[in-house]
């Protein structure tokens, strides 16, 4: 039992082994031999783990839930911002609680992975909770579960990319369990690959396993990225879905060969002589360029690409090395700002985004989360994704974020964006 926690854990690790080293290269270089060797080291690590199954672990929480209760009168909930407001450049100020944030505890909401359930695992701070975000030229209006519903009545939904993905997939179903829990029309029992149906609305929800969105195979140690063709795993099933939403980052950390048309044309951290280091920076360029045309030629839906969420948030050492995300309150704007490998990431994403956008069919939309989320070192599950166990090594995670928590915005945003022009 702890050993599978430990398993599962590891299964979303991040990539921040890399953090001290960004901070030292500069954006177009490599990262220096030592360095490789490190962030090769800890890859090695990162992919022991291949265990899923705890990917959407709710069942148990099911038998402590409440049945939902009907939706708070909020009135400035469901409301629309003003066109031209710029939803990602902001602050995080002090919740005055109008709307009664948290929106959702993990009674009443059954949908919270393990990992991210941080008052269940003994956070003993709530300031985390109390902050809300408030872009530089408008409100962003609270979450509203019952005009959510209402306004994507005989919609689809379809999340694609990793355990981030999950968490925030997740962060909506609790959202929307003041009002309705959905019911599980999964085709497959792999939890990777869920579908939510919430019945009385008729709207769908669905997640597709895909960390780095196109064809990958694992051998041995090593990655082995087809960058030029899309992952079917998930573009197979997006056709006939409204709306999806596309995420992609920390997987590209791993050591990983490159492959195009069939060859091996680089690699990151593979130290194979005559193989050249391209850097994930270029995995990950070519990956989403890649992912972004095969969807564009198939889905006539509205495209939603997330931009990183930081890998960049562990202090007082690397992941493995005891560093941890121990803040109890969000950054002002002027602590910190975007550099290193969640700038480069952040870059590659935006002209990607831009690139595909002159290219597509579809109404395509940048959901530029990464500022914002930036600014909430406090918002992770640290040491309280898990109980402290003597006998195995556990990793304080300062990558995904706890339920409730500050990734509830990412859906407060989604509202706003999926909206109709
Ligand atoms: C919500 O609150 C507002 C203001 O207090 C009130 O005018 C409105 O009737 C309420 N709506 C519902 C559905 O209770
Ligand atoms: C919810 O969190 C509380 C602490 O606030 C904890 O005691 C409880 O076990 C958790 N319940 C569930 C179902 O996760
Ligand atoms: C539910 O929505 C789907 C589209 O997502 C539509 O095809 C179907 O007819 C709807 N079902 C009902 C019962 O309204
Ligand atoms: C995965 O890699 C192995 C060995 O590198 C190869 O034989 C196999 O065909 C690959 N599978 C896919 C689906 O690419
Ligand atoms: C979108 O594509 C589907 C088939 O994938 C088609 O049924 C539908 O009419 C298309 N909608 C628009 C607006 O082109
Ligand atoms: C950030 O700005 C606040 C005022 O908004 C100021 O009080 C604080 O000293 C500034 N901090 C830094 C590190 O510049
Ligand atoms: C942890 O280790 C101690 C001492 O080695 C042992 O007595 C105990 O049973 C172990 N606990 C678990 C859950 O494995």
């Amino acid at each position: 039992m702890q050993l599978l926690l430990a398993v599962a854990t590891s299964e979303f690790w991040p990539n921040n082994p890399m953090r001290r080293l960004i901070q030292r290269v500069s954006p177009a270089a490599a990262p220096p031999l030592p360095s490789l060797l490190l962030v090769a080291a800890v890859g090695v690590l990162l992919v022991l783990a291949a265990h899923r199954s705890s990917f959407f672990d709710t069942t148990s929480a099911w038998s402590g839930a409440r049945r939902p209760s009907r939706a708070r009168n909020s009135t400035t909930a469901g409301g629309r911002v003003p066109k031209g407001c710029d939803l990602f450049r902001g602050e995080w100020v002090p919740d005055g609680g109008g709307g009664g944030a948290p929106y959702y505890t993990n009674r009443s909401c059954p949908h919270i992975q393990e990992h991210q359930n941080c008052l269940k695992y003994g956070r003993p701070d709530r300031g985390f909770l109390r902050w809300r975000w408030r872009p530089a030229g408008c409100d962003l209006p609270r979450f509203d579960a019952a005009a959510f519903l209402r306004s994507f009545r005989g919609r689809s939904l379809a999340f694609v990319g990793d355990s981030l993905a999950r968490n925030h997939m997740q962060s909506l179903m609790c959202l929307l369990s003041k009002v309705e829990y959905p019911k599980d029309i999964s085709k497959t029992p792999h939890s990777e690959f869920s579908t939510m149906l919430y019945e009385s609305h008729n709207f769908t929800m669905a997640i597709f396993w895909s960390p780095f969105l196109v064809k990958a195979n694992k051998s041995g140690d090593q990655w082995h990225l087809h960058l030029d063709e899309p992952d079917d795993a998930w573009l197979a099933g997006i056709p006939g879905f409204d709306y999806v939403v596309l995420s992609a980052a920390n997987w590209f950390t791993r050591p990983s060969m490159f492959i195009e048309a069939g060859r091996v044309v680089g690699c990151h951290i593979c130290l194979v002589p005559g193989v050249a280091d391209l850097t994930l920076r270029y995995s990950q360029r070519m990956a989403l360029r890649t992912a972004l045309r095969a969807l564009t030629g198939v889905f006539n839906g509205t495209v939603v690409l997330r931009t990183l969420s930081p890998t960049s948030h562990f202090e007082g050492g690397e992941w493995d090395k005891g560093g941890d995300c121990r803040r109890t309150r969000p950054y002002a704007a002027n602590e910190t700002r975007m550099a290193g490998l969640d700038l480069d990431m952040h870059t590659v994403q935006v002209e990607e985004f831009a690139r595909a956008k002159v290219a597509a069919a579809a109404r395509m939309v940048l959901m530029d989360t990464t500022a914002a989320m930036l600014l909430r070192p406090d918002g992770h599950p640290s040491r309280y994704g898990h109980w402290a166990n003597q006998n195995v090594t556990l990793y304080n995670d300062c990558v995904h974020w706890c339920l409730p928590g500050p990734i509830d915005v990412w859906n407060e945003m989604l509202f706003q964006i999926l909206l109709p022009d």
